[in-house]
């Protein structure tokens, strides 16, 4: 998927900062950011980079590692002179790179656009290879279920715009039983984690900007049907507006001082 980098930029703003700031402050309830080498996987556009750059002090770092150039302009941009090392690479080829290296991995809305539960398997294993020891892992993506009405209702009106019964659109695959056994089996002791449910907006108007901004529209509809649809959907939207529910895996983990697993993870 690529994404309108502006737009989320814009979007970001009010919505997934609010998770991110959110995952900040479990992290900080359970380790110092001062002077630490954090690592922030699909950073997007980098603004939760940046507040993590702001907690670290003058002998900390952040890596920020995401694949798609457009968010990392916008983050650049953004960046100015702090002192964030930027890599455009995709994070699991790029966790096998390094070992022992950060003391902390910081992922918001990142893990549920990987496709395969071997991939999240691998990405666990990866990231439990980069931390150093006793180093913590914070992580908040979307797990099975998310957004499952407006997923439904959005499929539901692009069949009907576009006379195509074969769209489908993708969803988060995981569900948090898995997840969290994925983490534990990797080598992590699982220091909190919970299934977030929540409604995320209060009003059917920022219900639908937040569809139409952040799914793929641009994967089904070319810039001149674009227009047309979205002014079709808002009075599909208006009619019978959706509710809309969050599903949310928050996980906090600790690789330990040493363990058996080491062994396992480095053959
Ligand atoms: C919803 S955005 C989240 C950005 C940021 N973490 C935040 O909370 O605002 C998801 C980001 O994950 C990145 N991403 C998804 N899969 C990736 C992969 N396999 N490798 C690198 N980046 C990836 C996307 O490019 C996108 O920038």
């Amino acid at each position: 998927m690529e994404w309108i980098a502006d737009q989320y930029d814009q979007f970001q703003k009010r919505y997934q900062l609010k998770n991110g700031l959110d995952l900040i402050s479990k992290l900080e309830a359970i380790t110092n950011l001062k002077d630490r080498d954090i690592l922030d996987l699909g950073c997007g556009n980098g603004e939760l980079s940046l507040v993590l750059a702001d907690k670290i002090g003058l002998n900390g770092s952040i890596t920020a590692v995401d694949r798609d150039e457009g968010m990392l302009e916008v983050f650049k941009e953004k960046a100015g002179s702090n002192r964030v090392k930027i890599c455009r690479e995709d994070l699991l080829p790029w966790l096998d790179s390094d070992r022992n290296r950060y003391d902390i991995v910081f992922s918001n809305a990142v893990f549920h656009w990987l496709s395969t539960a071997a991939n999240l398997l691998g990405t666990f294993a990866g990231i439990y290879k980069v931390l150093k020891y006793k180093g913590c892992l914070a992580v908040r993506f979307s797990l099975e279920g998310n957004a499952e009405e407006t997923k439904g209702f959005l499929e539901k009106q692009l069949r009907y715009f576009l006379n195509d019964n074969s769209i489908t659109l993708s969803r988060s695959r995981f569900n948090y039983k898995q997840c969290a056994t994925m983490i534990e089996q990797c080598g992590f002791e699982l220091l909190e984690s919970i299934e977030k449910v929540f409604v995320p907006f209060s009003e059917p108007e920022s219900h639908f900007q937040w569809m139409i901004k952040s799914q793929p529209l641009l994967n089904y509809l070319n810039a001149n049907q674009l227009e047309l649809f979205k002014s079709y959907l808002y009075q599909q939207w208006k009619e019978k507006p959706v509710q809309v529910k969050s599903h949310h895996g928050v996980f906090l983990a600790q690789k330990p001082a040493s363990s058996p697993f080491d062994n396992a993870n480095r053959s």
